[in-house]
């Protein structure tokens, strides 16, 4: 099962290029697209949390957003989560941060980021109750879909050396361990 990315003119969603003249149209496609089921087959194993749906974040989502980031991730010495940032991200790139909902609950997030250049991953989670369902592997294959639709050549996300529990998921999702970089950071603040 894949997901289509959805086209309103024939270039990826939100370009703000000439011939996408509003980039709202492509967000408002996302929202209402039933993008969890399609040809009646469900995209997760979950008959359990049957009314899944997934979409853009948008701006009213803030609060949530930051709730559920508050109950879903792990990671450790990162910039810290606030309005302002979340803002950012959906200003500069409105189809960048991908929720999962289960009603008006958020149980899953991915910023899936494209810069121009390359094809960047962060916030990846899942409420921990909606955990090895296959969500976080639906999440990654729709960033692939979003990447290959800009002709990015490859992603890349960051993932701690001793988080054992998410190292499979990333092999199994197709990422391996780049062993001959790392990462080196300056703080901006
Ligand atoms: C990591 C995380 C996003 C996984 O989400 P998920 O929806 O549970 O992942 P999936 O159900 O798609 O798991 C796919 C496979 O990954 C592996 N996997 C996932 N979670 C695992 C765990 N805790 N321990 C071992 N393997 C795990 C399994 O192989 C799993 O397949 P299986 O369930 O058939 O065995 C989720 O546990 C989470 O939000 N953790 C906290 C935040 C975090 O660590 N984010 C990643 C930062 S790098």
């Amino acid at each position: 099962m894949s997901w289509s990315v959805p086209l309103c003119c024939g270039t990826p969603p939100n370009t703000g290029s000439a011939s996408c003249p509003s980039s709202r149209r492509c967000l408002d496609r996302y929202d209402v697209a039933p993008a969890i089921v399609a040809s009646g087959s469900p995209v997760w194993d979950t008959a359990d949390v049957a009314e899944l749906t997934y979409r853009s974040a948008v701006f009213a989502d803030m609060d949530s957003i930051l709730l559920f980031w508050k109950q879903a991730t792990e990671d450790s010495n990162r910039p810290t989560d606030s309005p302002d940032a979340v803002h950012r991200v959906i200003h500069r790139d409105p189809d960048a941060l991908v929720l999962v909902r289960d009603g008006d609950v958020i149980v899953g997030s991915l910023v899936i980021g494209w810069d121009g250049w390359r094809c960047h991953l962060y916030r990846l989670a899942v409420l921990p109750g909606y955990r090895r369902r296959g969500i976080g592997t639906a999440l990654l294959r729709r960033a692939d879909e979003r990447f290959i639709a800009f002709g990015g050549a490859r992603a890349d996300a960051m993932v701690l050396d001793t988080h054992d529990s998410a190292h499979e998921l990333w092999s199994r999702a197709g990422y391996t361990q780049q062993g001959e970089w790392s990462r080196w950071v300056k703080s901006l603040t």
